[in-house]
């Protein structure tokens, strides 16, 4: 009866998802000391694991990795034991999650670095202003990265995907979108190299491909999902031929039997850059072969329509589960959804994070 709805259950090889609706990822700055994840941090993601998958908040793999406050970490060992607490919670609720591995690059400042510059493929500046403990500041230019730092960097995507499974996930989502390191890379608006990370489009993927190989040594295929966003301006971003850019990259992840490929539709207006394709899903989805989980601005019906429709075997929410914890529940009963406090997202305290309404 549920058949190909959001509501009918999923398995990505051997793992069984309750349904086919996944908490996206979304940064809520709530992290302690040390960037530990909290006893605060495990109630929320306990109360929202009645989606099919959560995926967690963008988390650091690395100090340098930084740009945000209060964004957990996953390279130490306390944050280790403090995410464990959060996985065996959401896995009592016969629940699964995916931590998502995250470098920022130069969407950083030296505030977070004891005065040291962020780095990036090349040394350019965003538009715009970082999010520090002491308020907005603007952009720096950041530092470009010398060769043996990316394998650097590779490598702690290497322990962070072995943190992660001590940690206890089910597996491990790479933030390939929104205009951080590896969406650095990949873009010729900021990649502006001339080793072999920079110029053709192989080489501006090759970062992405080194990271993917060293995360699956560790974790099997089927147990790391990719997330892009070939039409995303955030962040400063732009590519002169994303087209291009981003078949290529989905067309050699099929080589990888991933959980699943993570695709963001637009979330800025882009009729001005005529070279971003519109519908993402429709677009870029007939390039991949495995599992694809699509997200942006999607409701009951739309993300209905997508699975029926055979775009998408997987959809994510972001917005919808930050306020609605019982999001599936409300979906399966029709119920009304709460509204989200944007004023809430970002710090804070229980309030605009644990404390949305359940239904009755
Ligand atoms: C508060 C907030 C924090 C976010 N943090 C992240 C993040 O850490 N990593 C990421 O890939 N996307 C992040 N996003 C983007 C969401 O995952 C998602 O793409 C976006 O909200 C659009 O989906 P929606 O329309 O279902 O909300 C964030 C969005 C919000 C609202």
């Amino acid at each position: 009866m549920k058949n190909n709805t959001l509501l009918s259950t999923f398995s990505i090889a051997d793992l069984d998802l309750k349904n086919r609706m996944v908490m996206a990822p979304m940064t809520r700055n709530r992290a302690g000391q040390g960037d530990v994840p909290t006893d605060l941090m495990v109630k929320y993601y306990e109360q929202r694991s009645g989606a099919g998958i959560i995926i967690t908040e963008a988390s650091q793999i690395s100090p340098q990795a930084k740009g945000y406050p209060a964004t957990p970490g996953i390279y130490s060992k306390d944050q280790v034991d403090g995410w464990r607490k959060i996985t065996e919670t959401v896995h009592r609720k016969a629940g699964k999650i995916f931590i998502q591995l995250w470098h920022v690059g130069r969407i950083s400042h030296p505030d977070f670095h004891d005065g040291d510059l962020p780095v990036a493929p090349s040394a350019i500046k965003p538009a715009g202003q970082a999010f520090t403990f002491e308020g907005l500041k603007d952009f720096v230019t950041p530092r470009a990265l010398e060769e043996f730092e990316i394998k650097n960097i590779v490598e702690d995507y290497r322990l962070a995907t072995k943190n992660a499974k001590e940690a206890g996930f089910d597996g491990v989502e790479i933030h390939a979108a929104n205009g951080y390191l590896i969406d650095q890379f990949l873009v010729d608006k900021t990649n502006k190299r001339i080793d072999k990370y920079g110029g053709s489009i192989e080489n501006r993927a090759r970062f992405l491909f080194e990271v993917l190989d060293a995360v699956t040594e560790i974790l099997p295929g089927e147990r790391v999902g990719v997330r892009l966003s070939p039409s995303g301006l955030f962040n400063d971003m732009g590519d002169s031929n994303p087209a291009e850019l981003f078949s290529f990259v989905i067309e050699k992840l099929n080589h990888y039997n991933l959980a699943y490929l993570h695709l963001i539709e637009p979330l800025m207006p882009i009729d001005e850059y005529p070279q971003l394709i519109k519908n993402v899903l429709e677009y870029y989805g007939k390039f991949y072969k495995g599992v694809r989980m699509i997200n942006g601005g999607f409701t009951k019906e739309s993300g209905n329509k997508a699975i029926h429709d055979g775009l998408a075997e997987l959809v994510s929410f972001g917005v919808p589960y930050l306020a609605n914890p019982d999001l599936e529940k409300r979906f399966e009963l029709d119920a009304d959804l709460n509204e989200a406090n944007q004023d809430t997202f970002y710090g804070g305290n229980e309030v605009g994070y644990t404390d949305y309404p359940l239904l009755k």
